[in-house]
């Protein structure tokens, strides 16, 4: 069984397994640590293992790398990228920056560890809104890349917030239409929403909570609710069924799927550590200032 020789293999190289909350079940239950970006890097920060076989998606490792410079950083599948943190580059951060001298930037966690290397801070949608109020009132603020989760950001502190025009294509696909429907035919559920869903402008005021996918583990723990509607990722479905047999859960899409952390498989998990691949590195240069704003935000919240 592949789950148990990748229970071997883990004790040889003295790995330690983090998952992100979107990956598949098999690869779930092979981790010694499932949670959202924030717990994941607070993860991998606490471990003493040598190894960190990070599934997830490439940015998420990347952070981890800066974190544990000592340790080494594996990806299962070096392609498992992130269409977000695909849609902004450095250069535009420092064209920004000529306009706004006096301004900050933000940067969403999924972000290249280069564009984390040209922001003041990093936030993840666990802590976005307290890492934001932290910063002095009176300042610009640009966050990046994510619209919808600077906009939920920018309506709850009231800070001067420039948008960037970025989006999760999975979140998108998360229609107002479908959520109405759900909604009236399943009127006892709880709504939660990802801060990056598409609608989360036009729905906001309809969710119950607008969560971390952590928060929203977290939430369905404390909730006497037996029904929820979950705008996020699909693969948050398999710890929510896993976890709470007894309850119901309904995918506010069912095309909200990320194929990037689909690329993870078990088999690649596994063959990841017989051949120690794929190392996941950042230029050290890169790494020195990019590490800054992931700290700055640790320290935060
Ligand atoms: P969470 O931090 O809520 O897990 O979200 C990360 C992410 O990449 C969502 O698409």
């Amino acid at each position: 069984m592949l789950k148990e020789k990748i229970a071997v293999i883990k004790k040889e190289r003295n790995a330690v397994i983090l998952a992100h909350n979107y990956q598949e079940g098999d690869i779930q239950d092979v981790a010694d640590f499932t949670g959202d970006s924030l717990g994941l890097a607070r993860a991998a920060q606490k471990t003493d293992a040598k190894v960190i076989l990070f599934c997830g998606v490439h940015f998420m490792a990347e952070t981890a790398a800066m974190l544990c410079p000592d340790k080494t950083v594996l990806i299962p599948d070096l392609a498992a990228g992130c269409s977000l943190a695909d849609m902004i580059i450095p250069e535009q951060i420092k064209t920004w920056r000529m306009k706004y001298p006096e301004g900050l930037v933000a940067c969403y966690v999924n972000t290249s560890a280069a564009v984390k290397a040209e922001c003041d801070v990093c936030v993840t949608s666990t802590n976005a809104i307290k890492v934001i109020e932290s910063l002095p009132a009176d300042k610009d603020i640009l966050f990046v890349p994510d619209y919808y989760l600077g906009s939920y950001v920018k309506a709850k502190t009231k800070r001067k917030i420039h948008l960037w025009k970025g989006y999760c294509p999975a979140h998108m696909a998360i229609l107002p239409e479908q959520i109405d429907k759900l909604m009236e035919e399943h009127p006892q559920a709880e709504f939660l929403m990802h801060p990056e869903c598409g609608c989360t402008t036009k729905q906001m005021h309809l969710a119950d909570q607008v969560l971390s996918t952590e928060g929203m583990v977290q939430h369905v723990r404390g909730s006497g609710s037996k029904e929820f509607i979950v705008a996020t990722e699909n693969g948050l479905l398999n710890r929510m069924r896993t976890q709470f047999p007894e309850k119901q859960f309904y995918p506010a899409s069912e095309h909200a799927s990320c194929h990037h952390m689909q690329r993870n498989t078990l088999e690649k998990a596994f063959m990841s550590l017989v051949n120690m691949k794929h190392v996941v590195t950042v230029p050290p240069e890169i790494a020195k200032r990019a590490v800054k704003p992931i700290e700055r935000m640790l320290e935060i919240a």
